[in-house]
């Protein structure tokens, strides 16, 4: 069936295309490598992601057919600024572990390598226990916490309190996300849905709801959300309590970012409408509308949870 496939897709090809072969990527020099990971899980990244994440792709004769090159080059130059492999050193540690999550994520939902590649190259398929291998692997780093010494602290949680006195009350006016939408200034008096922190990162999450998301929560009715629900989350640094050491809390304000349902207006973004806004002084995330584009890729493996990966807490 596979070959019978192939065989029509190259036949498709040269005739279109009169049997000229094209150049397709090239390969740049390899300056680093994923030396760091045991071999094991070494090998299976070498076997199925390197032609598309690293400068060592083996173009076959077929992938050089017009059409094909396109799609290939395409997967190849995408693939290789997301991640490369050959130029591991450039990324810093924090980066590396946000890249390491991201591959386990990606290879647990089964979108990496992608269905179309394993398809031709079975061999990129990764066993069970090969996915064991890089679990362990990469749940392995996160023994620290990175939690901050206490001396320090001290001083930022003076420095917090203090900001927080200052600033209660101030009005902001804020602009716009770049798609059109509008910042929600009720958003602080939604109901928390549910909270998060970020091992690779170190950041606190709160999930909040509208009102429209707490009753759907509360009828069960969350797939798909209805039109009117807004669910935020609100991100923060994180640092130890200077009054409770075990405890890990919220610091410096990094963003907040919102999903508006309407499966008509936001039809084209999977019927969610996506903004964030970034730092105190709530400036809007992106530089045109298609940054959606990268809320929705990440969001891609909850699909079938309509997109959201929050499961409401419990409240009991
Ligand atoms: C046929 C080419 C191809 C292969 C093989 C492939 N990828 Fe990808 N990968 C891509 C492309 C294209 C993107 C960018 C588009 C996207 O995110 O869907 C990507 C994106 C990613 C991302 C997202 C990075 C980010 O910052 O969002 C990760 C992680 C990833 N790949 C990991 C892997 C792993 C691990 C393997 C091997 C098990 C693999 N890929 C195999 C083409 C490939
Ligand atoms: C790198 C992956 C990634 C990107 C990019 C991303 N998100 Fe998320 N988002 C998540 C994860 C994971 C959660 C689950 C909560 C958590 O752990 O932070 C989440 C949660 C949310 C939530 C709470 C509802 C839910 O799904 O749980 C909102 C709202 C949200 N994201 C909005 C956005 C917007 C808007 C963008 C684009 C500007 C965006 N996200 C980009 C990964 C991502």
């Amino acid at each position: 069936m596979k070959k019978l496939m192939i065989v029509v897709i190259l036949a498709v090809s040269i005739i279109a295309t009169g049997y000229q072969f094209k150049d397709v990527v090239s390969n740049p020099p390899v300056t680093s490598d994923f030396t760091e990971a045991p071999t094991e899980v070494r090998e299976i990244m070498r076997a199925s992601c390197y032609d598309c994440h690293s400068n060592e792709t083996k173009i076959s004769f077929y992938n050089k057919l017009p059409i094909i090159a396109e799609l290939v080059k395409k997967d190849v130059e995408e693939g290789r600024a997301k991640l490369n492999f050959s130029e591991w050193d450039k990324y810093s540690e924090k980066e590396k572990k946000t890249i390491l999550y991201n591959i386990l994520t990606k290879i647990k939902k089964n979108i990496m390598p992608p269905k179309g590649y394993s398809f031709i190259h079975p061999e990129a398929e990764i066993s069970d226990q090969g996915l064991i291998a890089i679990e362990t692997y990469i749940k392995g780093l996160d023994n620290s916490l990175g939690v901050k010494n206490s001396n320090k602290d001290e001083l930022e949680f003076e420095n917090d309190y203090n900001h927080w006195t200052n600033n209660k009350n101030k009005k902001k006016v804020v602009k716009n996300a770049p798609n059109g939408i509008a910042f929600p200034n009720d958003y602080r008096s939604w109901q928390v849905v549910s909270s998060s922190f970020r091992k690779d990162n170190n950041t606190l999450r709160v999930i909040l709801g509208n009102d429209i998301a707490i009753k759907a929560i509360n009828e069960n009715k969350i797939n798909p959300w209805p039109d009117g629900a807004i669910l935020g989350k609100v991100v923060w640094n994180q640092r130890s309590d200077e009054n409770w050491e075990a405890a890990i809390i919220p610091s410096s304000f990094i963003h907040a970012e919102f999903m508006f349902k309407d499966s008509k207006k936001f039809e084209n973004t999977k019927d969610w409408g996506w903004a964030r806004w970034v730092g105190e002084e709530l400036a809007p995330f992106g530089k045109n509308p298609s940054f959606t584009q990268s809320c929705i890729e990440c969001h891609t493996p909850v699909k079938n949870r309509d997109y959201v990966f929050s499961t409401p807490s419990i409240f009991p």
